[in-house]
């Protein structure tokens, strides 16, 4: 049921014109996982190597992120869904602007109507300025629950952010720690980390 649906929906992403992002793309990137996943990851737009793959998060910081959900017992094939904000690579990969923003907002309002998760981490700031607060300030919000709708929402560094400044570590750390507990709260207490 939820599949049909994906599928109508990524075919629209597919031929989507709506924004001038599509005259660049080799291939528009939908979003990856489980349609059933109570945890929703959403970045920010494809780079070079997903642009490639039609996948997201499958270049350098994708792997990282795979590091992250898997320290807190995450997989994207088994309980996440990971989406963007815009499903083209901006050129250059420069941040994507309001408008195009904007314009591919209901793609992914509607992947999170169909995917009805628990939980939404929102990665970095376009993702928070995107979904939530135009004025959003990642560094000022992270680490902080938001109640958005009925979700609930972490949002945390990017992990580019992270290969730039391995500083930023331990706040992500941090923040996936307080998705378990809220993961064990809400979906499955006996879930399980390698780390805690
Ligand atoms: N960065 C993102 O925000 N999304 C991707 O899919 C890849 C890199």
């Amino acid at each position: 049921m939820i599949e049909k649906q994906f599928q109508r929906l990524s075919d629209e992403v597919g031929s989507c014109n709506r924004c001038g992002l599509h005259e660049h793309r080799s291939r528009a990137v939908f979003g990856t996982g489980n349609p059933y996943a109570e945890l929703m990851v959403i970045g920010e737009g494809p780079g070079e190597e997903e642009d490639k793959q039609g996948l997201p998060f499958v270049g350098k910081s994708g792997q990282l992120l795979d590091k992250i959900l898997g320290a807190a017992g995450f997989s994207r094939e088994e309980n996440v869904f990971i989406a963007n904000i815009v499903k083209c690579r901006p050129p250059e990969n420069r941040d994507p602007t309001p408008d195009e923003r904007t314009t591919c907002l209901p793609f992914l309002l509607l992947q999170i109507e169909l995917i009805q998760p628990s939980i939404i981490i929102l990665l970095g700031g376009t993702a928070l300025k995107g979904l939530i607060d135009p004025d959003g300030k990642i560094t000022q919000v992270r680490g902080k629950w938001m109640k958005w709708h009925q979700f609930h929402v972490m949002p945390t560094y990017h992990p580019s952010a992270l290969l730039r400044n391995p500083d930023l570590k331990k706040d992500v750390w941090a923040d996936m720690k307080l998705v378990m507990q809220k993961y064990r709260e809400l979906v499955d207490p006996e879930h399980q980390s390698p780390h805690i």
